[in-house]
């Protein structure tokens, strides 16, 4: 099979292209991704269209795929579709969520290992790209002595969190739904059995253990903005059929706002976590 791997921007990103449909499920496709998923974080597939079929048995190549607690949105119960069409997703009222910077599952033990997510209808006003931020580089990065701070540190991560961004002042009915998802404790630098190591940071952290409110949004704003440079940071222009897999555990993502009329709808799978964040 004739396919080019081609690495693009600073730190972050490989683009892999000459494949579409049924040939990318293959275990060297596969392991060819998993091999740039390590290395550079995100990968893209330009324009790789694949069936809903294929869509599934390529993610099962790339490790086991989650299925989806609601149960999926299309005929495959490991599907999500994503798009603010609520007639097509249970969770559209939820998507502005995804505007500002996240980890997927930061409230599981063991967040999901990678996303894939592929572009079926695409917004037809330039909104709605999805950009990545590395924050294993970010973390190698920074001066010695803020690295070795920072390893002390543990984090509180909360559905809540994440939703005043969106909602700043819920009523009480409203924070005590958000409240019934449990919050859960990580340490800010995850390292992994491998020694690598990357920040969990974005929109659930809502604070540092041991700090004050206003100490815990000054540092975590810092470690975002810090996290989020131009050199760490990819972002996505989706054309129809693009594939885009992306290691959940240590790339920051978020979707550039798009409207809520927007054609836009990805068909998203995820891959369970394999390491507890320690
Ligand atoms: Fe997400």
């Amino acid at each position: 099979m004739a396919y080019t791997v081609t690495e693009i921007g600073p730190t972050t990103g490989v683009e892999i292209s000459g494949l579409s449909g049924a040939e990318l499920v293959d275990q060297d496709v596969a392991d060819v991704a998993l091999d740039a998923l390590n290395r550079r974080g995100v990968v893209i597939f330009r324009e790789a269209n694949l069936s809903e079929d294929d869509l599934v048995a390529f993610s099962r190549l790339l490790g086991k795929v989650a299925q989806l607690p609601l149960g999926g949105d299309s005929k495959h119960p490991e599907i999500q579709k994503v798009t603010r069409d609520a007639s097509q997703s249970k969770l559209a009222a939820y998507r502005e969520g995804t505007f500002f910077w996240h980890i997927d599952g930061t409230t599981a033990e063991v967040p999901d290992k990678a996303t894939v997510l592929m572009a079926r209808q695409v917004s037809d006003d330039d909104s709605g790209d999805t950009e990545f931020a590395n924050t294993y580089a970010a973390y190698e990065e920074l001066p010695a002595a803020d690295r070795a701070e920072l390893d002390a540190l543990r984090v509180v991560h909360s559905f809540a969190a994440s939703q005043l961004l969106v909602y700043p002042d819920p009523d009480p009915k409203e924070r005590a739904a958000w409240d019934r998802n449990p919050s859960r404790e990580h340490p800010l630098v995850w390292t992994r059995g491998s020694g690598r190591k990357s920040m969990v940071l974005g929109s659930t952290a809502e604070q540092i253990v041991g700090k004050s409110e206003d100490e815990s949004k000054t540092l975590l704003n810092r470690l975002l903005e810090w996290s989020t440079q131009d050199r760490f940071t990819l972002r996505h222009q989706w054309r129809v059929g693009d594939l885009v897999i992306w290691d959940n555990t240590g790339m920051l993502h978020r979707a550039c706002p798009y409207g809520e009329q927007s054609a836009r709808l990805m068909l998203r799978t995820s891959l369970v976590g394999e390491e507890v964040v320690q």
